[in-house]
């Protein structure tokens, strides 16, 4: 088990294991947890392919479908969380995040960027969540202005490191990134 006696260092970990989210498929790291606030007041929260995270701008990336519900909880409150559990390393990380929506011709170079057969999450017809007839009787349209890219600017982090004696520290933007140790 690693020890962590300063929080600069167990920072570094948590991006270390954001950062394999990209690089290495079989990561969980590359599988987190959205969560967006519903208008109802539940949660909602789905599994999303992180696209890209970049520290030294504080960003995570994620693209979707803008006909999704996601988007419509984004557009009333652009507060998320994201959620990552790395069993190997026994590490939880825990974001809160402000939404930045890209829509429109905007996301043109990122769309030639995304593989054909992946095009097809983007345009389902009718529109994901919608209610159905049998499982199949929807149809793929892929299409651009239905895609939209999910620039998230990170607010918090928050680590959970299991052990023998657990270790837990959150670290905030507006503090700098500094961090304070927290009792697990
Ligand atoms: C492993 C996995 C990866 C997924 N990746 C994405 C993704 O990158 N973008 C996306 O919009 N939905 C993705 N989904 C589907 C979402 O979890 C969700 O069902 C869909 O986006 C509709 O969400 P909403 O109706 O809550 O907005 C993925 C689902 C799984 C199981």
């Amino acid at each position: 088990m690693k020890i962590f006696q300063k929080l600069d260092d167990f920072l570094d970990f948590g991006w270390a294991q954001i950062y394999r989210g990209k690089a290495d498929k079989q990561s969980p790291a590359r599988y987190p947890t959205f969560a967006t606030s519903s208008g109802d007041g539940f949660p909602n929260a789905r599994t999303l392919v992180m696209r890209r995270s970049d520290r030294k701008n504080n960003q995570i990336e994620f693209h979707t479908d803008t006909a999704s519900s996601k988007m419509l909880d984004l557009k009333k409150n652009p507060r998320a969380g994201i959620h990552i559990w790395l069993p190997k390393v026994q590490l939880q990380i825990q974001m809160n995040v402000v939404v930045e929506i890209k829509v429109g011709d905007i996301t043109i170079p990122y769309w030639n960027n995304v593989p054909t057969n992946s095009r097809v999450t983007y345009g389902t017809i009718p529109s994901p969540g919608t209610v159905i007839e049998s499982s199949n009787a929807y149809d793929h349209s892929p299409d651009q202005k239905r895609f939209a890219v999910l620039v998230c600017h990170i607010e918090i982090i928050q680590l959970l490191l299991l052990g023998v004696k657990h270790i837990r520290a959150n670290y905030k933007k507006t503090n700098n990134w500094q961090g304070e140790w927290l009792s697990p």
